[in-house]
């Protein structure tokens, strides 16, 4: 079979996929070196392009063709409406530096959307800023040291991390400038309480802690955590990324935590993954909020006229992303919000945990469950017993592809041998989770009775097996075309 074209192979002279509408505005050449005609852009019909960006697309998973279990990532269906409202003129056609008179309904959701999240995890105050979980620690831990630096408190150079944490949480304390302690779990996959006591003292500037933890589990101790640390005179951060569980449950804030991002990609359905544009918001309580990145929309009401702008925190850290973040998320995450309402979003949580707990209890016999307990909407198997048999945790996330299912995550958390990471979601039939079920016991049967048949996996893809550390370790991120002579013309009628 022929290779298959590049688009530049498709490319014929004066071959359009766009006609620009007629311009109502008088013509003009563009200044200086804006123009090139050096680009070498390939001349494609509309049918090419199509027929390009479909196929490509059909060479990877997505939670549009099936099921995307990745623990800790909550790879949640992201709702049609959401894209339809995101589209609205009003909201796509506004530039960030209009002036805010003409841009009030934006600005209006934008406010809306502060409160509705501070209100779910039940703190004072939310900057919409960050455009990423990561990015949302980081903010979060410079607020925590801004907030020991203007009490003059400045010992205070060590952070505390449970050995569950995601790798972003202690690369962002050494981003901020701190040490990092790591803090082992105890048998039942809690923050051990003893060896956080030890910890503890006049240098210790906080716990960044996730609840519920990367293991899927509640910490059993939370309440009595929080308390440990703040006698110390630290801070508590909550890595909201496991935040999908507790919606309309519990709320962070009420349980003593300071600080905290929401990922509003895995929580509040925004588009995940890709590098493309998120949002990943910090909650504050009410004393910290003089050192949130502004401007933070504002309201104020004069003479029963409300108006929205901008506002500045007393003692802000700054900006942390050009203009206002990435506004097309918040339009987004406010959507789902206001289409599920409280009741909605409490659903959320509680199917997100049913499915998992189904899936656990259903696994169990076959997969070593590293924490046998009730797990929040996640769980971590581990594949050591089908380690046994010469079949790894990796191969039997390759064989879950020939089933048409994006694998669970793997390895992680570092604590489990041969972890897999499963975290169903919310949006899950019943029949697609029997699917999965289905699969993963059929994958424990051939991992004895022919362990090839998971080791040579996938069988079904495109790809098979990539060079994955090889991926990583050589980025490669910018494709350039093959130069004319290079390319393999699709040959002419
Ligand atoms: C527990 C946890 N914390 C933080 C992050 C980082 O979030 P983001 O990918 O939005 O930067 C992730 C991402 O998967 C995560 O699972």
């Amino acid at each position: 079979m022929a290779a298959e074209p590049l688009i530049y192979d498709l490319s014929k002279p004066e071959r359009r996929a766009v006609r620009f509408p007629r311009p109502d505005v008088p013509e003009t050449d563009l200044p200086g070196d804006l123009c090139r005609d050096s680009l070498d852009w390939p001349e494609v019909s509309e049918i090419d392009v199509i027929r390009h960006f479909t196929r490509l697309s059909q060479k990877n998973h997505a939670i549009d063709i099936n099921m995307y279990p990745l623990g800790s990532c909550t790879m949640k269906y992201n709702p049609k409406i959401n894209e339809a409202v995101a589209r609205y003129p009003g909201f796509a056609g506004i530039h960030p530096d209009q002036d805010p008179a003409t841009v009030q309904g934006m600005l209006e959701l934008m406010y809306e959307l502060q409160g509705m999240l501070a209100e779910i995890s039940g703190f004072a105050h939310v900057t919409l800023q960050p455009a990423a979980g990561a990015h949302g620690e980081l903010t979060g831990v410079m607020v925590m040291r801004s907030y020991h630096e203007a009490r003059g408190d400045t010992a205070r150079r060590k952070v505390l991390v449970p050995d569950t944490a995601h790798g972003t949480n202690p690369a962002t304390a050494i981003m901020a400038g701190f040490e990092v302690v790591t803090i082992p779990s105890d048998a039942r996959g809690n923050v051990d309480i003893d060896r956080l006591r030890a910890e503890l003292g006049s240098d210790v500037a906080g716990l960044m802690i996730t609840n519920p933890n990367t293991l899927g589990l509640w910490d059993e101790h939370i309440v009595h955590v929080v308390e440990m640390v703040h006698e110390c005179g630290g801070l508590v951060y909550n890595d909201g990324a496991n935040f999908n569980a507790i919606l309309g449950i519990a709320r962070p804030g009420d349980l003593g935590i300071d600080v905290m991002h929401y990922n509003l990609h895995k929580t509040f359905s925004t588009p995940h993954g890709g590098g493309g544009p998120g949002s990943g918001p910090v909650g504050v309580r009410d004393d910290l909020a003089a050192y949130l990145p502004g401007p933070r929309v504002a309201r104020t009401k004069v003479d029963g006229e409300v108006t929205y702008g901008w506002d500045q925190p007393a003692e802000s850290l700054g900006r942390l992303h050009a203009f206002h973040g990435n506004v097309g998320m918040h339009v987004r995450a406010y959507t789902y919000i206001r289409m599920h309402g409280a009741a909605g979003l409490r659903e959320v949580s509680e199917d997100a945990v049913l499915a998992a707990n189904y899936l656990r209890a259903r696994l169990r016999a076959r997969y070593d469950l590293a924490y046998d307990r009730t797990c929040m909407h996640e769980f971590v198997l581990s594949g050591n017993k089908q380690k046994a048999n010469g079949v790894r945790t990796l191969d039997i996330a390759k064989r879950l592809l020939d089933f048409g299912v994006h694998p669970p995550t793997t390895y992680f958390p570092l604590i489990v041998p041969e972890a897999l990471m499963i975290e169903p979601t919310e949006t899950e039939s019943k029949e697609s989770l029997d699917y999965f079920v289905a699969a993963m016991l059929q994958i424990a049967d051939e991992a004895e009775d022919s362990p090839e048949t998971v080791t040579n996996a996938p069988h079904r893809t495109e790809y098979k097996r990539l060079d994955e550390v090889g991926a990583n370790r050589s980025l490669n991120l910018r494709w350039r075309p093959p130069a004319p002579a290079q390319r393999t013309p699709v040959a002419a009628d």
